[in-house]
């Protein structure tokens, strides 16, 4: 059972520089998350796409989703991402961290890492795990990640 209350929209960011103009930026917890938005996102970070059903699958079953957005033009425009899957007990993993370009190097990834880290935190979940890009390792290991713990090997196993 989650701990943490859904929410639609919370501010977040009061006011941050985008562009020369001030925008709000919100957080939502709702998985009512718009497919299109959402592959659009991925795409401005150049990942390979994947299909829709199974996004929509993937993200219906995840334990903790939390998007970040702006509003423009009364439509809420997606800029962050991501997502954790759960035991909902111990453990919990994180997928899809992403921050669109425009966005990025602002302390937005920072802040959605912190917010699902306290989102499970708050579900009690001890061990949080996460699959990094080798070029985000620091990004990650700044946020207290640590590399192979005791000696443990991440191990994958793929169909041949
Ligand atoms: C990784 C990502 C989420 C970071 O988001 P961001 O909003 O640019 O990061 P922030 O501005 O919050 O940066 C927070 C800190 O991390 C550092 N940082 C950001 N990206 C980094 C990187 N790739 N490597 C090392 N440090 C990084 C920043 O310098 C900043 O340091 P500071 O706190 O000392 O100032 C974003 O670059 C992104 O979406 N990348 C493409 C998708 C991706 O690779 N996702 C991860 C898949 S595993």
């Amino acid at each position: 059972m989650n701990n943490f209350k859904i929410c639609d929209k919370i501010i977040l960011i009061d006011k941050l520089n985008y562009k020369g103009n001030q925008v709000d930026i919100y957080l939502s917890t709702k998985k009512d998350i718009n497919l299109y938005d959402l592959e659009k996102l991925c795409d401005s970070v150049g990942w390979v796409r994947r299909p829709f059903r199974k996004v929509k699958t993937a993200i219906e079953h995840s334990f903790l989703i939390i998007s970040l957005f702006h509003v423009q033009n009364n439509s809420n425009v997606l800029i962050g991402f991501a997502r954790a899957t759960s035991d909902h007990a111990f453990n919990a993993t994180i997928w899809d961290v992403v921050i669109h370009p425009d966005f990025q190097g602002k302390g937005l990834g920072k802040t959605l890492m912190v917010q699902i880290i306290q989102h499970l935190r708050s579900a009690d979940i001890t061990t949080i795990t996460l699959f990094a890009d080798p070029q985000v390792v620091t990004f990650y290991k700044n946020l207290g990640f640590i590399l192979d713990p005791d000696g443990v090997r991440g191990m994958f196993w793929y169909p041949r």
